[in-house]
């Protein structure tokens, strides 16, 4: 396992880190001890991050995280959470406002809730779940964030960019506002390099790269009768509901197609392709079983990504949002 720093906190972390929403049982059944047990192998294995948030099983991914930190005896886990706003925007709004989103009271509460879930004194990292660009001028939500810092509540704070829109965090980067970024950045999803990269850069604002799988797709695995193999109700089921199945796998397989001279599977290019940009300290993987666990971590070798492949991979771009 390599590490990166993670922006200006001091911290070495991970580059491949867990990524605990399906441990909240949204993506189907889950067992808490199974669930345990595939963080605790993770952390034997070197990923010192877990990403995890208030409303992944509302509050139960924080809970299962909090069991795995009590029997974990050995170095430093960071885990990173979020606080939902009381209510959440749009998807298809441009502009949403941000008052009145997160008032103090109401993050107070949250965070005392996830301490007290996660069974720890202090959050290592709080993100708003939620960002809309107009936050970044009008700063109630960093005049709570910072009183509860000074009161030891939270170390570090950060923001979880809305689905498909990069650009909304370009300002917030640019300020230096926050300690991280959170973003999808994917074979799919390549903006993320133009401005907010750049942007964070210039301000050593840490990049947590999520759904580097696209949530599965890109882990190459699919069959044309994956779909019906998902339980009903479950995220992914509502994701890729109708056409977007299809459509998805017919551009997936034109990928495997694509990175097969160079990789041995397309969840390998996957994840190579986003460590490939210096700006991201970890990327956050949706992972539950011991094979998938090792294959990410093996995935970590600091071999550099190949121009010529980055160059044709720009063609597969696909801007989409499955999340509405
Ligand atoms: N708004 C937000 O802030 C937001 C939104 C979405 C997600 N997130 C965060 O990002 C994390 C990741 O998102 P995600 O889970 O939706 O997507 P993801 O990481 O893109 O994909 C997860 C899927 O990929 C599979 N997988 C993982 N490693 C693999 C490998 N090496 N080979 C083949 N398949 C592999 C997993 O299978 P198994 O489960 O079978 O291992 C799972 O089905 C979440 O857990 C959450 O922490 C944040």
């Amino acid at each position: 396992m390599q590490y990166r720093s993670f922006g200006k906190t001091g911290w070495d972390v991970s580059e491949i880190s867990f990524g605990a929403w399906q441990l909240g049982g949204q993506w189907g059944a889950v067992d808490d001890e199974e669930s345990i047990s595939a963080l605790l192998q993770s952390y034997e294995q070197g990923i010192n991050f877990v990403d995890t948030a208030e409303f992944y099983g509302f509050g139960h991914s924080e809970e299962v995280i909090g069991e795995s930190l009590r029997r974990w005896q050995g170095d430093k886990i960071y885990v990173a959470t979020k606080i939902r706003p009381i209510q959440w925007p749009n998807p298809d709004q441009d502009d949403p406002q941000m008052r009145g989103r997160y008032p103090e009271w109401y993050i107070r509460e949250g965070i005392d809730a996830s301490l007290k879930r996660l069974g720890v004194e202090q959050l290592d990292l709080l993100q708003l779940h939620c960002w809309a660009p107009s936050a970044a001028t009008e700063l109630d939500w960093l005049e709570t964030l910072n009183a509860l810092k000074i009161e030891g509540k939270i170390n570090k704070i950060g923001v979880s960019i809305r689905d498909y829109r990069p650009d909304e965090g370009v300002d917030l980067a640019k300020l230096g506002l926050v300690d991280s970024i959170q973003v999808i950045f994917n074979l799919f999803e390549q903006r993320p390099v133009d401005a907010l990269f750049p942007a964070s850069a210039s301000s050593s604002t840490a990049i947590i790269d999520r759904v580097a799988f696209d949530s599965g797709s890109l882990s190459g695995l699919w069959t044309p009768a994956t779909y019906d193999s998902w339980e009903d109700g479950s995220q992914q089921k509502e994701m890729f509901r109708g056409e977007r199945f299809s459509e998805t796998y017919k551009r997936v397989e034109a990928l495997k197609e694509l990175v097969s001279p160079y990789y041995s599977s397309l969840a390998e290019a996957a994840v190579k392709y986003v460590l490939s940009s210096p700006e991201v300290s970890t990327v956050i993987a949706g992972m539950s079983s011991s094979r998938n666990i090792a294959r990410n971590v093996g995935y970590s070798d600091g071999e550099s990504f190949p121009d010529e492949l980055r160059t044709q991979l720009t063609d597969h771009a696909w801007i989409r949002n499955y999340y509405k």
